[in-house]
């Protein structure tokens, strides 16, 4: 397996307004494998999200490396840390941002236009996506005539349809009850091993651990096991 994309000693301080400084992340390495599916879990206030919007270049750590296909990104233009975000990576969030006056597909598609991917292949993609999250028969549903499970599948079909080569998904069930979790989180692992993507989240459910190729354990900021 090769390795994708890796955090290299990072450190990423805040200054609060006090002028106290907070370390939310310290030291902390990973490697993430390309084709697996990789969860940063932890307490609340560990580090979790700070961890991945460094990885996922919304963010950038106060020293250390974050190396993406054999570059280091922190030391990327923030025009070339957009494209990346926009071409390479895609988000899921914990809450699901859809347009509310878009149907399923419409959301999908615009996700594609954003992408700047052509008019010609967007209809086949953004139909392909939703049916990779089993969405067939709700194409032409809005979000609000849409269950919170299948809401946040259109999201992970709108992340998937330009096929980046990394998902990242920050809290993707933390608004979900146990059962529909469970489900996004299988789905997840189907999308990894029959599609060959390259997914990380995080979690604080303990119950999705044996899901997970790999899981990272992050304790006060810094990575307690592998
Ligand atoms: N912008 C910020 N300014 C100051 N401190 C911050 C900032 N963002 C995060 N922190 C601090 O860094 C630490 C890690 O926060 P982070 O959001 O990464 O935790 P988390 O593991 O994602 O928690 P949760 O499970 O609640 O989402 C916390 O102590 C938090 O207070
Ligand atoms: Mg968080």
């Amino acid at each position: 397996m090769a390795v994708i994309l890796k955090a290299d000693k990072i450190v990423r301080e805040f200054k609060i307004g006090d002028g106290t400084t907070v370390t939310a992340l310290n030291n902390v390495c990973v490697d993430i494998e390309e084709g697996q599916l990789t969860i940063l879990r932890g307490r609340s206030g560990s580090g979790k999200t700070t961890l991945i919007n460094i990885l996922g270049a919304l963010d950038k750590p106060t020293s250390g490396e974050v190396v993406f296909d054999g570059k280091d990104i922190t030391k990327l233009s923030e025009k070339k840390r957009d494209d990346l975000r926009r071409y390479n990576m895609a988000f899921v969030f914990q809450s699901v941002a859809l347009i509310s006056s878009m149907t399923a597909y419409e959301n999908v598609e615009f996700g594609l236009r954003l992408a700047k991917i052509p008019a010609s292949e967007r209809e086949k993609r953004a139909k392909e996506a939703l049916v990779q999250v089993g969405l067939e028969k709700r194409m032409h549903h809005r979000p609000g005539e849409l269950s919170g499970g299948e809401q946040q599948r259109v999201a992970i079909a709108r992340a998937i349809a330009h096929k980046p080569q990394i998902v990242f998904a920050d809290e993707p069930t933390a608004e979900l009850d146990t059962t529909t979790a469970l489900h996004v989180v299988k789905l997840f692992k189907e999308l990894v091993s029959k599609q060959k993507m390259t997914i990380i989240m995080t979690t604080h459910d303990p119950s999705m651990m044996d899901i997970a190729d790999k899981v990272y354990t992050l304790e006060d900021g810094e990575i307690v096991g592998e």
